[in-house]
């Protein structure tokens, strides 16, 4: 619970292209949770932190982009699953730098034991950090993370 003077820590929640369709999208590799259920895992975790959570799903990058025009101003940091954007998306990558907030870049599915494009993260540099391979659970991992990192900058 914010105190008095004391800002809500507001926290963007962002998912790529074709994220949208987990659960049904190929188990074997993203789980088999759907977008849903992990977004009231996290919920509940930021519940219990005092966090505000602002959820956006696109499989456009220009919604994505839109997204963190309007709402970053508002947010302390973000925690992003940028899809295949995350292997190419210049734009968004610009607009993620552009927020100024952390970043934490979070993939379900390993992205250095996969297909070698999928190796290389154009969001990385201007990232925290990335947690990837550990399933749903890296959600909550980075949300963990962003908080503490939030709270440490603040003073
Ligand atoms: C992903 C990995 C990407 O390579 C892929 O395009 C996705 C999901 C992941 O969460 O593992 O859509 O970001």
């Amino acid at each position: 619970m914010a105190g008095q003077g004391e800002e809500v820590r507001r926290i963007l929640v962002i998912n790529g292209p074709n994220l949208n369709r987990l659960g049904a999208r190929d188990p074997a590799l993203y789980g088999t949770l759907t977008l849903r259920d992990i977004q009231e895992r996290l919920e509940e975790r930021a519940g219990e932190m005092g966090v505000e959570l602002l959820f956006y799903q696109s499989n456009s990058e220009g919604g994505i982009i839109d997204f963190l025009q309007e709402h970053s101003p508002g947010a302390q940091g973000i925690i992003i699953n940028p899809g295949a954007l995350t292997h190419y998306g210049y734009s968004l990558r610009d607009a993620l730098a552009d927020t100024r907030l952390p970043i934490v870049e979070v993939h379900l599915s390993n992205i250095y034991g996969r297909e070698e494009w999928r190796g290389r993260s154009v969001i990385a540099p201007i990232a925290v950090g990335q947690v990837t391979g550990l399933g749903w659970r890296g959600y909550l991992y980075a949300l963990d993370f962003l908080a503490a990192h939030i709270r440490e900058e603040e003073g």
